[in-house]
């Protein structure tokens, strides 16, 4: 039974159980159907059975060990991966810019933080990705429990996580891959390569990329260790079955004929933005980031004339390059009108 199909069985049951709307009384109308979704691990619904069936199916998707759905982003896949592998005391290697999870996973394990930089790409003002030789030369130094990357990096930087395990694998760490940015990528090959089969932990969320719900996410083990004892000391005991529904059908859908269609119709239309934007600069590793400079502009001219002049909003600026972030909802009407802007800016 899978959770879709859990909420389309028709239940007789009169319910002296919690949620007291008992599916039927709606308090907020516009969400009535989120209501009639919300139920709760009753005998009568028995959800969890419906969940643990399509996690597993998930992992068999992803060919990991375990594929965890989360309703409380990355950040709490990041959190249940550091608890589950690192214990008080021991020493964690993160970046020193990284997301705020990474140091509060490694304060709530009460363990140690140790600080890598990662070196800026001074023509677009953004960090890269962390390579292998400064991994190593982290380790080489003290004794590491774990090391987390964040691959891609916000802008769309990746890192080659394959020689980063490699050389976590040789001192004995292990390896957490911050891959909230690219949650497409196993479903591409033109995408960069996925670290879902790669890390011990890969976490992903599918808010912001690959069209779920905030703030929908996925944890995946690619190791012996079980997640499930992490996950249930920082995961409420009540979850939101009508999210976790949309995880299962999000994951279907990206794994389908049809969602695979839709990514490499957006890496098409994005691949003729770039061509017909000659005079623009592009850079990163992920073509759905668009970091782009233009001539005579800063990231903050750039991006409050896209703002202002063509309604068009940008993920993140700096003074040097802008970031639009795209994914599986950016449709091709959205990608023209960036182009035409992209297009007149730089010949003004
Ligand atoms: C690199 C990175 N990792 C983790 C997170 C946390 O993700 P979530 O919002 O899904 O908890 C973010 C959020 O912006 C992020 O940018």
């Amino acid at each position: 039974m899978s959770l879709i199909n859990l909420f389309r069985k028709r239940n007789r049951t009169k319910l002296f159980t919690t949620p007291s709307h008992s599916q039927k009384f709606f308090i907020y109308h516009k969400f009535r159907q989120f209501y009639r979704f919300d139920i709760s691990e009753t005998d009568a619904h028995n959800p969890q059975a419906a969940l643990h069936s399509a996690q597993e199916r998930a992992a068999k998707i992803y060919g990991t060990k375990a594929t965890y759905f989360l309703t409380n982003g990355s950040t709490s896949g990041i959190h249940a991966a550091v608890l589950s592998c690192v214990s008080p005391g021991d020493k964690v290697l993160i970046w020193q810019n990284a997301h705020k999870s990474h140091l509060n996973a490694v304060k709530l394990a009460g363990a140690e933080p140790v600080f890598y930089e990662q070196m800026i790409d001074d023509n677009f003002g953004v960090p890269v990705g962390i390579d292998a030789d400064t991994i190593k030369k982290e380790l080489s130094g003290e004794k590491i429990k774990a090391v987390i990357v964040t691959s891609p990096t916000y802008e769309g930087f990746v890192s080659d996580v394959r020689a980063i395990k490699s050389v976590c694998e040789h001192f004995g760490a292990y390896l957490i891959a911050d891959e909230a940015h690219g949650a497409l990528y196993p479903f591409s090959d033109e995408l960069p390569e996925s670290s879902v089969n790669i890390a011990d932990f890969t976490i992903q969320s599918l808010h912001k990329t690959a069209g779920g719900l905030n703030p929908t996410a996925l944890l995946h083990v690619n190791c012996d260790i079980d997640a499930k004892p992490a996950l249930d000391m920082i995961t409420t005991t009540s979850p939101s079955y009508p999210l976790l529904a949309t995880i299962e059908a999000n994951i279907k859908y990206l794994n389908s004929a049809k969602g695979r269609k839709k990514i490499a119709d957006l890496i098409d239309g994005l691949k003729q933005l770039r061509q017909s934007c000659k005079n623009c600069e592009f850079g990163g590793n992920d073509i759905t980031k668009i970091l782009v400079k233009l001539p005579k502009y800063s990231g903050f001219d750039l991006s409050e004339k896209l703002f202002s002049k063509y309604h068009i909003e940008d993920e993140i600026t700096n003074e040097k390059s802008t970031m639009l972030l795209c994914g599986i909802g950016t449709d091709a009407k959205k990608i023209s009108a960036l182009k035409n802007a992209l297009q007149n800016l730089s010949q003004l």
